[in-house]
């Protein structure tokens, strides 16, 4: 089965969807994109799309701030998804990709007088920092401030700040960056929250200290609470409490939910996967599945021939 897109409001083959190299958003990074996961259930032979109305939501918000205007209610996005999915023939762990740009075919930056366009694609990924526990240094890059480029919205042109944090990293030898805010806090990953745990409790940088506001972290929180009875405190993080927590962890769809081992060269607790951080990757991944009728709510089950929710 060939891949398939949605692209200029149709399906079609992967390698018939392209856009002109004058494509505005190609020169300035005016886009926004999603990253939605179908977790491919192999006993029950179906996929569940994790939280897919929050995704487009954040989706439209980033669209807000970018005046992209797109003729598409969360429930259309969510519609079309279902179905290239199905079209898709992917019987294995699947990773979407919606894009919302500004695609006339002009030189000049700017948000104003644009037209505006949105494709959906399907891909692999596997488990993106994988499984073993992820090895961090601190970034000598700092996160773009809300004054600079919004993190609330999953902009394309602020990825080159996580760009240059992630390749500086890896060849330093890291798996991963953790970037710091412009007054020196913590603010997450290059493409993850991070959460800490202190005194048995979660700690987490607030939206103000220039995050994106994950899926994957609020669905953390609530299965914490809920499920383990562990509160989660939102605040500042300085730097130095990355070495002192008892448990660091990485939260996203692409990632799940990542033990971080090291940090700066000193091992985060005794330097293996700490308790709390080991009981919420499992209940995450039961939970991402679609086999908790509790959180029925964030499952949208496809299965290939049908649609069942
Ligand atoms: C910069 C950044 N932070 C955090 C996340 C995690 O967000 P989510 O859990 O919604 O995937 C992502 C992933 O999209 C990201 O790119």
């Amino acid at each position: 089965m060939p891949p398939y897109a949605f692209f200029k409001e149709q399906f079609m083959p992967l390698a018939e969807a392209k856009v002109g190299i004058l494509t505005q958003a190609l020169h300035y990074g005016t886009a926004a994109f999603g990253g939605i996961r179908g977790n491919w259930d192999s006993e029950q032979e179906r996929f569940c799309l994790f939280r897919i109305q929050s995704h487009y939501k954040r989706l439209l918000d980033s669209c807000r701030i970018l005046k992209i205007k797109l003729p598409y209610s969360i429930d259309d996005m969510c519609q079309l998804t279902v179905e290239l999915l199905e079209k898709s023939g992917y019987q294995e762990n699947a990773y979407i990709r919606p894009l919302a740009y500004k695609s006339s075919e002009t030189i000049g930056v700017r948000l104003h007088d644009l037209e505006d366009d949105f494709f959906i694609i399907i891909t692999h990924l596997p488990p993106y920092l994988g499984t073993e526990g992820v090895r961090c240094c601190t970034s000598s890059w700092r996160r773009v401030d809300d004054t600079m480029i919004p993190a609330r919205g999953k902009i394309c042109g602020a990825y080159v700040n996580s760009a240059l944090a992630k390749t500086d990293a890896h060849e330093n030898g890291f798996d991963e960056a953790i970037l710091l805010t412009h007054d020196g806090h913590v603010s997450e990953g290059t493409g993850e929250n991070i959460f800490l745990v202190i005194n048995g409790r979660l700690v987490t940088p607030p939206s103000s200290d220039n995050i994106l506001m994950g899926i994957t972290r609020d669905t953390v929180i609530k299965l914490a609470k809920n499920e383990l009875g562990i509160d989660t405190i939102e605040r500042s993080v300085d730097r130095s409490e990355l070495y002192l927590a008892e448990e660091c962890f990485f939260t996203g769809t692409a990632t799940n939910v990542a033990q971080i081992v090291e940090i700066d060269h000193r091992p985060v607790g005794n330097g293996e996967t700490g308790e709390i951080t080991a009981k919420l990757q499992e209940l995450f991944a039961q939970v991402a599945l679609g086999r908790s009728p509790k959180y029925s709510d964030w499952y949208t089950l496809v299965s290939p021939a049908r649609v069942e929710a």
